[in-house]
């Protein structure tokens, strides 16, 4: 009897450990993908953002921070909480890694006066009041810069504004110096929306791929780009 039992157990036990190795990651991944799209394209709502291409650095940490909680989103907490460090790194390769089209996102509408504004601090800032232009830190074409800075083109208009904003409440906060918190406390809530606007409304260029490391000195400092 117990030599049957064990003898029709094996064969399962063995399959199951074969295929456990290679799926691990895809398993993993399955868990993400309801939300950020089978190969991290974005969800079709405003809110569960694209992650294919962004900066492995970046996606990395944005990983740690939602565990360490410095970044705070109940779903993502939990998402992160049983994920090793490695695996972490690996999810982040993975979908940094993945080259798909970006999806168009419907803009708001602007007055002229916010698209002025909007252009104004994203292409050369608001020296008077100490914000620097994001494509100082962001990039030329504002792809992002590798291998920690993300980009801020092709993003819908409610995440960049949703983004903003919690660094405002603080419910978003990284290693210190957090230079985007600095530059948030510096913004109204009408730079915010006309920032987030014009950002969202800009064309993907044929080549978004991060800018190469180092090509951009960063005009504060930021604790995720080595202080
Ligand atoms: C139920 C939906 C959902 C699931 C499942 C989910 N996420 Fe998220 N994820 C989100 C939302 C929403 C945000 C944006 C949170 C915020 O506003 O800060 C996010 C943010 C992120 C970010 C930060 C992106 C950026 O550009 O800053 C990363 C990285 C990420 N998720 C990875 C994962 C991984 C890896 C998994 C699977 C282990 C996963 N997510 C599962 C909804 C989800
Ligand atoms: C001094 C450098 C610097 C400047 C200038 C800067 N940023 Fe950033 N930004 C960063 C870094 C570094 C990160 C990644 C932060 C992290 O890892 O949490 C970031 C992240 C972001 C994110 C999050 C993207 C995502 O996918 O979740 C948004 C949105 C953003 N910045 C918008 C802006 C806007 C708008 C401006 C201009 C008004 C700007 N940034 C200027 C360095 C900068």
């Amino acid at each position: 009897m117990r030599r049957w039992f064990l003898l029709v157990l094996m064969p399962f036990a063995a399959l199951a450990q074969e295929s456990a190795v290679p799926d691990t990651l895809a398993q993993r991944i399955a868990a993400c993908t309801s939300c950020h799209g089978e190969r991290g394209e974005g969800g079709d709502n405003g809110f569960n953002p694209r992650l294919a291409g962004k900066p492995a650095g970046y996606l990395h940490r944005q990983l740690q921070d939602f565990r360490r909680g410095l970044r705070h989103y109940p779903i993502m907490e939990h998402m992160v909480a049983p994920l090793t460090d490695d695996y972490m790194r690996e999810i982040a390769a993975y979908f940094a890694g993945q080259d798909v089209p970006y999806a168009t996102h419907p803009t708001p509408a602007m007055s002229a006066e916010a698209k002025a504004r909007g252009e104004q601090l994203a292409t050369k800032g608001d020296p008077a009041r100490g914000v620097p232009a994001c494509m100082a830190c962001h990039g030329p074409e504002l792809t992002g810069v590798q291998p920690d800075t993300p980009g801020l083109v092709g993003l819908p208009y409610d995440y960049v504004s949703a983004q903003l904003g919690s660094w405002r409440t603080d419910t978003r906060n990284t290693v210190a110096p957090d230079c985007m918190a600095t530059i948030v406390s510096r913004l109204t809530d009408a730079d915010i929306s006309a920032v987030s606007a014009w950002l969202a409304s800009r064309p993907v260029p044929a080549d978004a791929k991060a800018a190469d490391a180092g090509s951009v000195t960063p005009p504060l400092r930021c604790g995720v780009l080595g202080g």
